[in-house]
């Protein structure tokens, strides 16, 4: 994108959950007459002037358009460099915003962490978008990007102190706090309600490398763990971590599109860490079973009915006691080729899905809008850390409560 537009970011969505938080975010970090030209858009300009007065401000500038609309997604993407957007489920309102972007050549990145709707992006734009220039983000949120950033900091740092780069990286997540949103919930119900109807989907999840390139979707790479087992590397036992699938599919794409720096035998993967000895164990069959028995509602069944009432509707999250009350840290170990460990932690200061969330995604736009002098020069339907890369880096440790420190 190279023409002047009138403003940097647009947030769209900006009357939901997380949308609302991005527009807190933005008018406490970037103001309304500073660097950064941005406005809120959504659908329901009632409910986007409700946002504006809970904000506190008038003076933030609303737009209105709707996601089943073209024309008015046309005229939306034509005025802002970069669509920020948290309108989700994607699968169901992301289509028509993406095509727009890719058309006019817009910058956009998401929260999508749906991804056999990232599949179909990939496939219907990847070449569009690299002749329009447009830069197209998706997962710019808990997942995917301390995992995203994580190994590219684990990376960088092992070829600059060791002169090689890791040939397996481990994500494990330490600990965290934090809570559940209606859009996320209702994002991964129909996430399952696709699995359930398309065996094409259903293969899309469950490959490691179902966000690759198609020419480069095998390695050595094997399924997401589904048990406990011990992890000498961290001293204990790991379960397994319901982000790791798309996690590890952004981590492995990033790879790709950056012509395999580490090596065609990289390998990757991520778990959750229980504890040590008996404790440990036991509390990673407990998770295990909780996750369990999250997944197996069958969509429209009685179960999930049931489930659904345990959860958040659309609009509802963790409020704002718990969103601050909130951290996420993870280690990530690095196998290199003698052996040896190379180790990071990756942490955030606020709950993972929302406080955290909403200021990685809010710093991806700005980035995008503000530093391309330092980003690298690509576009097309990219990751957080090859759109981004070091720009990114130094953004989320200024300005987003996230810290990349190697141990
Ligand atoms: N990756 C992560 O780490 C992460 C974290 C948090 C959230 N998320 C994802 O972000 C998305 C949003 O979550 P949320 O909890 O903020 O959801 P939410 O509160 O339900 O908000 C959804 C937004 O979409 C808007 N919308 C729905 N249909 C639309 C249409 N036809 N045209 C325009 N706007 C429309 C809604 O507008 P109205 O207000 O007018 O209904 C609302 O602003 C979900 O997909 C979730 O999975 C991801």
């Amino acid at each position: 994108m190279s023409d002047k537009r009138e403003y940097d970011v647009v947030i769209w969505g900006a009357s939901g959950f997380t949308g609302r938080l991005v527009a807190e975010y933005y008018l406490n970090t970037y103001g309304l007459d500073g660097d950064l030209k941005w406005a809120m858009a959504g659908r329901n300009e009632a409910k986007l002037k409700e946002v504006r007065s809970e904000l506190g401000n008038e003076g933030v500038t609303i737009l209105v358009a709707d996601s089943h609309d073209e024309a008015s997604l046309a005229d939306l993407v034509s005025k802002t460099s970069v669509i920020c957007t948290t309108v989700g489920p994607y699968a169901l309102y992301g289509d028509k915003l993406v095509a727009a972007c890719v058309a006019a050549g817009t910058d956009y990145c998401d929260l999508a962490g749906e991804t056999q709707w990232i599949r179909r992006m990939i496939d219907q734009h990847h070449e569009a978008a690299q002749k329009t220039g447009a830069r197209i983000v998706h997962c710019c949120g808990f997942d995917s990007i301390p995992s995203d950033m994580g190994v590219y900091f684990l990376q960088k740092n092992a070829k600059e102190k060791q002169g090689e780069y890791a040939q397996h990286v481990k994500m494990r997540l330490k600990s965290a706090k934090g809570g559940f949103s209606g859009g996320t919930y209702a994002s991964m119900g129909n996430v399952m309600a696709e699995a359930a109807k398309d065996r094409e989907v259903y293969k899309v999840l469950y490959n490691p490398y179902g966000l690759n390139p198609r020419d480069a979707m095998k390695g050595d790479d094997v399924a997401d763990l589904t048990s406990v087992k011990r992890d000498d590397d961290i001293g204990g036992f790991i379960m397994p971590f319901i982000m790791a699938a798309i996690n590890t599919r952004v981590v492995r794409r990033s790879h790709a599109l950056a012509g395999f720096q580490y090596g065609k035998n990289f390998m990757y993967d991520e778990a959750m860490i229980s504890g040590t000895g008996l404790p440990g164990r036991l509390k990673g069959y407990i998770g295990l079973a909780g996750l369990a028995a999250m997944m197996a509602g069958k969509p429209g069944g009685l179960y999930k009915r049931v489930l659904d009432k345990f959860f958040p509707a659309p609009g509802e999250g963790p409020n704002k006691a718990e969103r601050e009350a909130g951290f996420w840290n993870f280690t990530v170990v690095g196998v290199m080729a003698d052996g040896g460990r190379v180790r990071a932690s990756v942490k955030g200061d606020r709950d993972p899905g929302y406080g955290s969330t909403s200021k990685m995604l809010g710093e991806s736009a700005a980035c995008l809008a503000l530093d391309k002098s330092k980003t690298p020069k690509v576009s097309g339907m990219l990751t957080p850390s090859t759109a981004m890369g070091d720009a990114l880096l130094e953004r989320l440790q200024e300005k987003a409560g996230l810290s990349f420190e190697m141990r």
